[in-house]
């Protein structure tokens, strides 16, 4: 199975590590290619990937083509490599806000298409992708292209509709826990630690939680409710930072994130 990626910038740069750090490709089974010459050849040479002279040729060389172009070339492009986008191959696109009707409408309904949404933390194996297939790709198609992003984090099935509220939850969120993370930080600083030593702790106790929540199945709330003892210290501090608006706070930023994403205005 070969994979060929159009556009090499930081989100497929971030895909790409992963799946060679997972070795779910061989670097030799990797084609690239980009607008700028001196953008994608480097970094082709750097990592022992096939570098191809053109979008057609990235596409013709591949099982699996992964559409990762900004969204203003993105149609553009699908319009230059139709001719190699037989329904042999699956087309994976990574653009945000191009839809499956979109792209049937410029390659046709018959070539396998999957829409994803990457977060970020696929470069360290931990992503978070939504994906949306069209009928044309099912059974072990859809098992390959899934594999992917399933080799470098978690996938979920969506409707098209909740890729906005997807993009909030998973794809700005890694801002939002960095912030909460950093927040912890400086608590612990205030309080004598240095700004490292406190960070490492906040970000294991966070990774640690996140692992908790997926691994026990448990909601949340019952994992709060096993460390809060009667009286304790951490009711304490839970209903301080209630009574700061921590969970309205939240809210309110994923609102903000969605409706801003929506193009919607105040
Ligand atoms: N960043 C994220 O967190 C994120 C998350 C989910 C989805 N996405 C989606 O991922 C896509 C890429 O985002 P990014 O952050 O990686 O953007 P980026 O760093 O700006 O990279 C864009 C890439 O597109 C290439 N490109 C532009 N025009 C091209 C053309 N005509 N033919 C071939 N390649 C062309 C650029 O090539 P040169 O460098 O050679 O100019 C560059 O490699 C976007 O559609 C975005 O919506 C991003």
């Amino acid at each position: 199975m070969k994979i060929g990626f159009i556009g090499v910038g930081g989100m497929a740069q971030a895909i790409i590590g992963g799946l060679l750090k997972a070795k779910t490709f061989a670097p030799a089974e990797i084609t690239v290619h980009s607008h700028r010459e001196e953008s994608y050849l480097p970094y082709a040479q750097a990592h022992d990937l096939v570098a191809a002279k053109s979008n057609a040729a990235v596409a013709a060389n591949s099982d699996l083509v992964v559409l990762a172009v900004t969204p203003n070339v993105a149609q553009a492009v699908l319009t230059e490599i139709k001719g190699q986008l037989t329904p042999a191959k699956t087309l994976i696109s990574i653009v945000a806000g191009l839809s499956l009707a979109d792209m049937a409408t410029l390659i046709g309904a018959d070539v396998p298409t999957l829409r994803t949404l990457p977060n970020v933390n696929v470069e360290v194996g931990a992503g978070m992708t939504a994906t949306a297939a069209n009928a044309a790709l099912t059974g072990e198609r859809l098992t390959a292209a899934l594999r992917v992003f399933d080799t470098i984090g978690s996938t979920t099935m969506l409707a098209e509709e909740q890729f906005g509220v997807f993009s909030a939850l998973a794809g700005s969120s890694p801002a939002y826990i960095d912030f909460f993370i950093d927040s912890l930080s400086r608590a612990g600083v205030k309080h004598g630690l240095t700004k490292q030593q406190a960070t490492e702790i906040a970000a294991q106790a966070t990774l640690g939680s996140a692992k908790m929540v997926l691994q026990s199945h448990k909601i949340p709330f019952e994992l709060i409710d096993q460390v809060s003892s009667p009286g304790g210290s951490t009711v304490a501090g839970l209903l301080a930072m209630e009574e700061a608006g921590l969970m309205t706070a939240v809210v309110k930023g994923i609102d903000a994130t969605i409706k801003r994403d929506a193009g919607e205005t105040d």
